[in-house]
C-alpha cells in the first residue's frame, strides 16, 4: 500500500519506518524534501521510501496519516482540500504547551479536519501514545492498544489492520464523534508522562474479563 505521511517528525517519522519494515512504500508529505532532517528519515526508512511535497504525497497515497502539529493543519488541509474520497488518518492532538488547550470542550481536532475535508474517509488513531513506544508495544506480556474511531467501516478498518502490523490491539471506538474522548486520552497520556512524572514509556490497555 503506497502510505503518504504528511510530516516526518517523531510520531511520522516513526510510524513511516515501521510500515515501510512491513513491506508498504512511505511517501512522506514535507515542505522541503531537501533537508538534512527529511534526507535522513528517508535513509532510515525501507522499501523505496521518498520524500515530496504535501499535495504530491497526498496524491500519490491510497492513505494520508496526518501527523504534523495542530497549528500546521490549517495550511496543509488547504493543499489537500480537492483530493475527495482519501482515507485520512489524524494522529493530531491539538495542544500546545499547557496550560493552553486550543479545542474547547466538545470538539475535536478530527472533526474540525473532517469538516474543512469533504468528502475524505477521516479516522482518528495513533495519537493515544509516544511514538517511541510504537518501536515496542509489548508492556510485559500485554500489547498496547490503539483506540480508533472513525465514520467509515472502510478507513476504520484499514486503520486497524496498520495498527495490528505495528503490533498493537486496536480497540474501535465508534464514530468520529467520539474523537475528543481519544484526544483527551492523549491529554492524560502527557500529563502522567510528563507532569506526574512517570516518563513517556507508558501506554494505555483497555482490559476485559
Ligand atoms: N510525538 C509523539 O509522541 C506524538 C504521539 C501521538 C501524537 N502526536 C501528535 O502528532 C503530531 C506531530 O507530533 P510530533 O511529535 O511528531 O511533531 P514533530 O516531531 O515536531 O514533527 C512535526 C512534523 O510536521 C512537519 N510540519 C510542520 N508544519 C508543517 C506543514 N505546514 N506542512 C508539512 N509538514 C509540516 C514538521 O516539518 P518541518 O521539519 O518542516 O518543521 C515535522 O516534520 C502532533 O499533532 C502531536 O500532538 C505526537
Amino acid at each position: 500500500m503506497n502510505i503518504g505521511i504528511i510530516g516526518a517528525g517523531n510520531i511520522g517519522g516513526t510510524l513511516g519506518k515501521i510500515w515501510a519494515s512491513k513491506g508498504h512504500t512511505v511517501i512522506y508529505g514535507v515542505r522541503n524534501p531537501l533537508t538534512p532532517k527529511v534526507q535522513t528519515i528517508l535513509q532510515e526508512t525501507d522499501h523505496n521510501a521518498t520524500a515530496m511535497l504535501v499535495k504530491e504525497a497526498a496524491m500519490r497515497s491510497d492513505v494520508i496519516v496526518l501527523a504534523t502539529p495542530w497549528e500546521a493543519v490549517g495550511e496543509v488541509v488547504f493543499q489537500i482540500v480537492d483530493l475527495h474520497g482519501k482515507i485520512l488518518i489524524d494522529c493530531t492532538n491539538p495542544i500546545k504547551p499547557n496550560p493552553e488547550w486550543p479545542l474547547a470542550q466538545g470538539r475535536s481536532a478530527a472533526e474540525e479536519i473532517a469538516n474543512k475535508l469533504p468528502g475524505y474517509r477521516v479516522v482518528k488513531a495513533f495519537n493515544t501514545l509516544g511514538a517511541a513506544n510504537l518501536n515496542d508495544v509489548i508492556f510485559g506480556a500485554i500489547h498496547a492498544d490503539a483506540f480508533v474511531c472513525g465514520d467509515d467501516l472502510e478507513a476504520k478498518k484499514l486503520t486497524i489492520q496498520l495498527a495490528k502490523e505495528i503490533g498493537l490491539e486496536a480497540v474501535d471506538v465508534g464514530t468520529l464523534r467520539n474523537a475528543e474522548l481519544l484526544e483527551s486520552l492523549a491529554k492524560l497520556w502527557i500529563t502522567l508522562a510528563y507532569q506526574q512524572g512517570i516518563g513517556p514509556h507508558i501506554a494505555f490497555k483497555l482490559l476485559q474479563k
